[in-house]
């Protein structure tokens, strides 16, 4: 209905008159809904088994009004048909999946994908009897020899973490369409601001919402946006698999939303900013951002993404502790996992996310023990390339 990002944010997926006036959206704060008598009872459970429209909810695992506002407005935000709301990013690709494959199934992935996501195909899928296959990120003749008779998705994710790879969307599309293949990506990185898959084909997106969506470091959610039919078996899945959210998390989503492009305006100039900052300094070894020039897929990103996001990551002249002495003299930002926030969050991976790994673990999938990450948030890029002067003089 709405043409921009912006006004689609604000306004899509809610009523404009909402229950008692109010302008905002009410938190429904209940696990159950009553009905008004038998009848009543009886006429939703026939819509039901009529599979109608509903009218109204029955249980919280099977639809809240609160969260239905947020699953049209994102669905809205990527050009979908309709969305389901989970309770976390992980939820949203590990209930998919399994509410889409079945055992003697195939799935291809891309090796650059998030860890935990990567960890689940490996090793969860096979105990369920559904195969999978890492194919490297980037190498597309890998990801069709990967395809077999039995394959029916392929996931992958854009842009990448921590080296900010970007995947060729209507290369993967190509691919498989010529197989008959559906093609589920993880757009976190990028939000519905900076890329819209389903523009180029790819059948289902998710995002964590935990991270830009959400965009304020306080709600773990993740979303699911593709046709309603597909969406439709989703939500029958979620009835028995059970990944909720809750209502106050879905309101607090919400309003995270109403300001998503201005945010990720601001962090997107914040990121290239930042990164052009690096990239001049001469303690800095290398940069690793999709909006630099030097980076391996700048004229990919460039043409199919509208920002390169707020996540920098970034190599100094330094070893382990030298480089955690760098993070450690910053000022502004926090130390922590997770991105796309308003605050600024930095983290050096191999004493976060692959802490559990040893060193040689961690070398192999390319992950350096001076290697940072730096999420941007909405601060000031002056302050932010500022703080950063004077914590690499300290080093
Ligand atoms: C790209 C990506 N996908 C999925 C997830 C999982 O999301 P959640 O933490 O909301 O479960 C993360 C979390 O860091 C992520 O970075």
């Amino acid at each position: 209905m709405y043409k921009s990002i912006s006004t689609q944010a604000v306004h899509a997926g809610e009523n404009k008159v909402k229950p008692y006036h109010a302008l905002t959206m009410p938190i429904v704060q209940t696990s159950t809904y009553a009905f008004e008598d038998t009848a009543a009872l009886i006429e939703h459970m026939q819509r039901k088994e009529d599979k109608l429209p509903l009218e109204r909810d029955e249980y919280g695992r099977y639809g809240n009004p609160t969260q239905r506002a947020v699953e049209r407005k994102l669905a809205a935000l990527d050009g979908g048909e309709d969305g389901l709301l989970y309770a976390s990013g992980m939820c949203a690709i590990t209930s998919t999946i399994l509410a889409l494959l079945s055992a003697g199934d195939h799935i291809v992935f891309t090796d650059d994908c998030y860890r935990r996501t990567r960890e689940f195909c490996l090793t969860y899928l096979k105990r369920y009897g559904i195969e999978a296959t890492m194919v490297p990120m980037g190498d597309y003749a890998a990801l069709e020899a990967a395809i077999k008779d039995n394959t029916r998705m392929i996931f992958s994710e854009t842009p990448t973490n921590p080296y900010m790879r970007i995947l060729d969307l209507e290369q993967v599309v190509a691919v498989a369409r010529r197989h008959g293949v559906k093609v589920f990506l993880d757009s976190t990185f990028a939000t519905p601001c900076n890329l819209r898959p389903l523009e180029f084909g790819v059948d289902l997106v998710t995002h964590s919402v935990t991270k830009y969506l959400g965009g304020h470091n306080d709600l773990l959610g993740g979303v699911v946006i593709g046709p309603a039919g597909t969406i439709a078996r989703l939500k029958e899945a979620q009835g028995v698999l059970g990944g909720v959210p809750d209502a106050h998390n879905a309101y607090l989503l919400l309003r995270g939303l109403k300001t998503l492009a201005v945010r990720v305006a601001k962090q997107n100039e914040n990121g290239l900013r930042v990164a052009q900052y690096l990239e001049s300094h001469p303690k800095i070894r290398c940069v690793y951002y999709p909006g630099l020039p030097s980076h391996p897929d700048h004229a990919l990103a460039a043409q199919q993404m509208a920002g390169y996001g707020g996540v920098v990551s970034f190599e100094p002249e330094a070893d382990l502790e030298k480089t955690s002495a760098f993070i450690d003299a910053m000022r502004i930002p926090y130390i922590g996992p997770s991105l796309g926030g308003v605050e600024s969050i930095i983290e050096q991976p191999a004493l976060m996310s692959h802490f559990t790994l040893d060193k040689k673990e961690r070398l192999a999938i390319g992950i350096k023990d001076e290697l940072v990450r730096y999420a941007l948030g909405i601060e000031d890029a002056d302050d932010l390339i500022a703080d950063l002067e004077q914590a690499l003089a300290k080093i």
